[in-house]
Formats: C-alpha cells, structure tokens, sequence
C-alpha cells in the first residue's frame, strides 16, 4: 500500500510555531515518526509540506495518477479556505483523513469552517503528532473504505 501524507503551510515550522499549540516536536521528528510507523506497517508513505495551495492540489492529483491508495492531509490554514482542496479531493475520491495538530474547534471562530471536511473520510483534531498516526492506521485498517 502506499499514502501520501500532505502538510500545508508553516507546518515545516513544528517546533517553532505556537508550541503552545503545536508542541515543541519539529517537522524532521513528524517525519521520523511517521517513517518508523509506516515501515513498521510495512505501508510506503510519501511526505511532503509546502507553504502553496496549488502544489497542495497538484500532489492530491499526483496521488490520483499514481494509484495511491489514500491520503492523510494537515492543509494548516487552507482548511479554512480553499475549496480548491475539497474540489481535489472530490475528484479523485481517494479516501482522505484531514487532521490538525491542535484541537481546532476549541480555537478562533474562524478556524471552525472547514471546507475540506466534506470529502474526508474521517477528521482528527487535539492528538497532536499522534493524530497522523492514528491517521495512517485508520487508512489502513479499512476505514477509507467507508462509504462517502
Ligand atoms: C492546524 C490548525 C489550523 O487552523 C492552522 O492554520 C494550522 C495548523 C493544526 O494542525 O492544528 O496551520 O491545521
């Protein structure tokens, strides 16, 4: 099997950023967990961060063209804009689980809008690095086939 695991903006600023909000672990340790967890799955994971919405939509489509089998998707503070993003995610119908590091609906009214919401197949807030764990796990232990 193999996920694509996509981050947006001043995500690779982990450990930087907020760590009241966002811990003091970096973007190279999300990395590392992520690639200790995978191989111990035995899943391949492709991971990538960048600060553009476009590139976002341009990899939820590479996705797509190379068969993958889902993807995890942090979108930062595109979630709270871009339909661009759901309009992806839609077109592919690869099964997506959005998740944010902090627990958004605990936060600013704007961060309660989430428009990619509506194409994922499941949501993860407040888990913190975990949360892209529990991600990969529910991809692979059959929750993307959730009817959507
Ligand atoms: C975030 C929450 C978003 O509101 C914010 O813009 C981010 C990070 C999170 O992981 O908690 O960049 O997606």
């Amino acid at each position: 099997m193999k996920l694509y695991i996509l981050n947006g903006p001043n995500l690779n600023l982990l450990g930087v950023r907020e760590p009241e909000q966002y811990g003091s672990r970096s973007y190279a340790d999300l990395l590392e967990m992520i690639r200790a967890h995978c191989a111990a799955r035995g899943v391949e994971a492709v991971c990538r961060q960048t600060n553009h919405e476009g590139t976002l939509v341009d990899w939820i489509q590479e996705a797509y063209a190379e068969r993958a089998d889902g993807i995890v998707i942090n979108p930062g503070a595109y979630t709270h804009t871009s339909v661009a993003l759901l309009d992806a995610v839609k077109a592919t119908r690869l099964p997506t689980v959005e998740v944010h590091i902090s627990r958004v609906e605990a936060r600013e009214a704007f961060r309660q809008v989430s428009y990619i919401r509506a194409a994922c197949v499941k949501t993860i807030t407040g888990h913190g690095l975990q949360g892209y764990l529990e991600a990969i796990d529910f991809l692979l232990d059959g929750g993307g086939e959730a009817p959507r």
